[in-house]
């Protein structure tokens, strides 16, 4: 009599696999254009190899000392951050600001929004009809982490705030954003912000679900196979001099398209971020980053090394989260660790490129608790999404990138147009 072997679940490779058959094709023949137009193999890996181990041996170095690896400033100080910082930041591809809000106000939203979520039976309603999306392909379990609502008051005052105004238009001018080939000579205009809504996360203590691993959004195969993204941004990582390669370097990441998905964005988003609603520090289920601005270099060429299968990009799958594989990326991995605590009304930033994640378990003892804000300066790329997003604004549905649930529709409370500031017209795009 035979027994039944188990079967094993799918690997990480066999799942990109499945995701990618219908780009399979394309992803070769762009593996093979690429390694054919790049002659210098062996010197440019090299070369990127050893400018991003030097990063990782001073990261490393940095958390010995403890010293922490993420640069930090004062929202105060903002219009005095010394260039040598500035240099500082952009290497790092991360930041943490602080004190954006006062204590007073973020506790006045906190509560707010938990009694938004409340008020409104939010968990009832998500239970009878809420849809789930498969972007992380994980399922949450009872009292999920992260919470689908995107017009109440306190997300709204936030994003709205001339404060975050100024923030933004200081990260967004971390970029080089000027180009004489773009319209008006600018790639985006720094100081006039779109609004992305995004969601809240209210994160338990004990909760030890959707922990994510090391990944990046903002594409995964797109970033070898999109055109924009192939010439553009990554012009110097596939040619050319790599030297020459600057991850804020605007040109074309305005341009890039997305293959169609739940859940990934359709902004340019200048840095990713949130704004904290709760003090929260390394073991409390946080955010963790690889403070490293051009591992993502490092990541495309490795891709094209002779040890990866032809229809192989290290295990990156359309329409997920393009995750480090520990089998091509632990390299990496010395430098990847929790941010520094944050206290409410603090805020963290990180380029698009840039590894995070988030800690599996949540073993301090408070919520820890976060609004998704990020800066999505003005340009052609921002607004058709912002086109689509006032109608939902308006009538209370799930912001346009997200899964469908529109719970809020006849929320009590809910921010309307009638409530926007001038400032809030504007970065909604009226
Ligand atoms: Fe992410």
């Amino acid at each position: 009599m035979q027994t039944a072997t188990p079967t094993a679940a799918p690997s990480a490779s066999e799942k990109a696999r499945a995701a990618n058959a219908p780009y399979r094709e394309r992803i070769i023949a762009t593996k093979r254009a690429l390694r054919a137009r790049i002659t210098d193999m062996p010197q440019r890996f090299a070369a990127i190899t050893e400018r991003v181990q030097r990063q990782l041996d001073a990261i490393e170095r940095e958390r010995a000392a403890g010293i922490e690896p993420v640069p930090q400033i004062e929202f105060s100080a903002l219009d005095r951050i010394s260039e040598a910082e500035k240099a500082h930041i952009r290497q790092r591809g991360c930041v943490v600001i602080r004190n954006v809000f006062d204590d007073a106000r973020v506790a006045d939203w906190n509560a707010e929004l938990a009694s938004y979520l409340e008020r409104n039976d939010y968990l009832a309603k998500l239970q009878k009809g809420g849809a789930v999306d498969n972007y992380f392909n994980t399922l949450a379990s009872g009292r999920p982490q992260i919470y689908g609502v995107f017009w109440s008051r306190p997300q709204m005052e936030a994003r709205t705030d001339p404060a975050m105004a100024q923030a933004h238009s200081f990260l967004n001018r971390l970029w080089r954003f000027e180009n004489a080939d773009a319209p008006s000579g600018q790639v985006f205009n720094p100081d006039a912000n779109l609004l992305y809504a995004d969601r809240v996360r209210f994160r338990q203590p004990g909760d030890a679900s959707l922990g994510l691993s090391a990944h990046v959004d903002a594409g995964s195969i797109e970033r070898w196979i999109d055109p924009a993204y192939q010439n553009k941004v990554y012009r110097h990582v596939f040619g050319g001099d790599i030297n020459q390669y600057d991850p804020f370097d605007a040109w074309g990441r305005t341009e890039t398209e997305e293959i169609p998905s739940p859940a990934v964005c359709r902004m340019f988003r200048s840095f990713q971020a949130w704004t904290a609603l709760t003090p929260q520090g390394p073991g409390d289920g946080t955010l963790q980053l690889l403070p490293v601005a051009d591992a993502m270099a490092w990541m495309l060429l490795r891709a094209l090394q002779d040890d990866v299968a032809e229809d192989d990009l290290c295990g990156a799958a359309a329409c997920r989260a393009m995750l480090a594989s520990p089998e091509h990326h632990g390299m990496l991995m010395r430098g990847y660790g929790s941010i520094p605590h944050m206290q409410a009304g603090d805020t963290v930033w990180w380029h698009p490129d840039v590894l995070h994640g988030v800690e599996d378990v949540h073993r301090g003892s408070g919520y820890s608790s976060v609004m998704y804000i990020a800066p999505a300066p003005d340009c052609a790329k921002n607004r058709r999404y912002a086109d689509l997003q006032r109608p939902a604004f308006e009538a209370g549905l799930s912001a346009p990138d997200f899964a469908p649930d529109n719970l809020e529709v006849d929320f009590a409370g809910r921010f309307t147009p009638g409530d926007l500031s001038p400032l809030g017209q504007r970065v909604m795009g009226y």
